[in-house]
């Protein structure tokens, strides 16, 4: 099986690529990704050793992408993924994931291979999330006990970047309509794991593991600066594990669009995210608490994962704690520091 993987220097797309190549058998795996990402230049030294070929092409070069080799499967990893990003670079995130989506579905087409889509949590409305939560101004801890599943309403507005999200879901439904190909569309919630090289706008957990370690400074941002806001975190090894249930079997499941995420069980607001920190580092650091809100954050998330449980009898495996250790496991044998200043 060919494979081609978008954005193979990312945090997802690079420990998917090793991932399936040990994984499947005959395998041909080839990244693609130009590097702008901090951080991807190391996964493409990691590739490297794994004998995994980066191309160093944007995405949104369509005459480049569409002399590309023949593949069997598209595994769509390259983003701009920062929600921030849609305020500070718009045309950034609308030429990567979006005008990129189209160019990787036209060489689908022209390849008639299949695709899996990573897609986002993202794109469910901004207002309808925020509605879930009585009091926005988070003094105390959130009370939980609501998950997200498909049907969640995505009209309105949802940032920029969920927004080429939703349109490349749109977009991958047109050109597969009627057609042999198969698509999965995979709307994950928030993914962590070595290897990735998080920013405060994105990647939040190795940042925050890595400036407890580092003893650097963190803030607390947004609805009332107290770092009482949820997300549920999912394992990479878990995305890379349903990933692959998933191409095995394409052929009679397909043509789905699932949400996917560490679910109830794998929750965390900042405020706990740091205590676990402290623990793991034995260090404690200054967290300043930023009262200012952007518009396009949400106060909580947390994903319903029953549609991915009945249709492939997966849940995801490892805990919390399992992907802070190994956060942190990856951080004290690699030289990681400059990285996360
Ligand atoms: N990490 C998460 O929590 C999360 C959650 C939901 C969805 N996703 C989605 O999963 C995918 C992978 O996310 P990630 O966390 O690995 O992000 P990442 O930033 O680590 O990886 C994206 C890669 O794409 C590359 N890239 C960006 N623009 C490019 C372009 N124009 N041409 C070629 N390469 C380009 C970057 O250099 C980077 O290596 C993205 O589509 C993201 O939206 C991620």
């Amino acid at each position: 099986m060919k494979i081609l993987i978008t954005g193979g220097c990312g945090f997802v797309g690079s420990n998917l690529a090793i991932f399936l190549k040990k994984r499947i058998k005959n395998a041909y795996v080839l990244s693609l990704d130009n590097l702008i990402r901090k951080g991807s230049e190391v996964n493409e030294k990691r590739l490297k050793r794994e004998k995994i070929t980066n191309l160093r092409i944007d995405v949104s070069n369509s005459k480049k992408i569409g002399n590309l080799r023949k593949f069997n499967l598209v595994i769509d990893c390259c983003a701009e993924p920062a929600i921030e990003a849609s305020k500070k670079n718009p045309d950034q995130v609308f030429k990567t994931n979006l005008i990129g989506t189209f160019n990787i579905l036209k060489k689908c087409l022209k390849d008639q291979s299949n695709i899996i889509f990573l897609s986002s949590s993202r794109v469910y409305s901004i207002n309808s999330l925020k509605k879930l939560i009585k009091n926005l101004d988070l003094k105390k801890p959130l009370k939980i006990n609501k998950t997200i599943d498909e049907s969640f309403e995505t009209d309105s507005a949802s940032s920029l970047y969920g927004f080429t999200k939703l349109a490349s879901e749109k977009l991958i439904k047109e050109f597969f309509y009627e057609k042999k190909m198969k698509y999965i569309i995979n709307r994950f919630g928030v993914i962590a794991g070595p290897w990735q090289f998080g920013k405060q706008d994105q990647g939040f957990v190795p940042l925050w593991v890595a400036r407890h370690f580092f003893k650097k400074k963190l803030s607390y941002i947004g609805f009332g600066g107290k770092g009482h806001q949820v997300r549920d975190i999912i394992h990479i090894n878990d995305v890379c594990n349903i990933i692959l249930l998933q191409i095995k079997k394409i052929k009679k499941v397909n043509n789905l669009t699932l949400n996917i995420g560490g679910g109830f069980k794998n929750y965390t607001s900042l405020k706990n995210l740091t205590k676990k920190c402290e623990v793991l580092t034995g260090n404690k650091i200054f967290i300043k608490e930023d009262k200012r809100t952007s518009n396009y954050d949400i106060p909580y998330y947390i994903t319903n994962n029953s549609k991915v449980f009945k249709t492939y009898g997966w849940r995801p495996a490892a805990n919390l704690d399992k992907t802070l250790k190994d956060i942190y496991s990856w951080l004290i044998t690699s030289d990681m520091k400059d990285y996360f200043k």
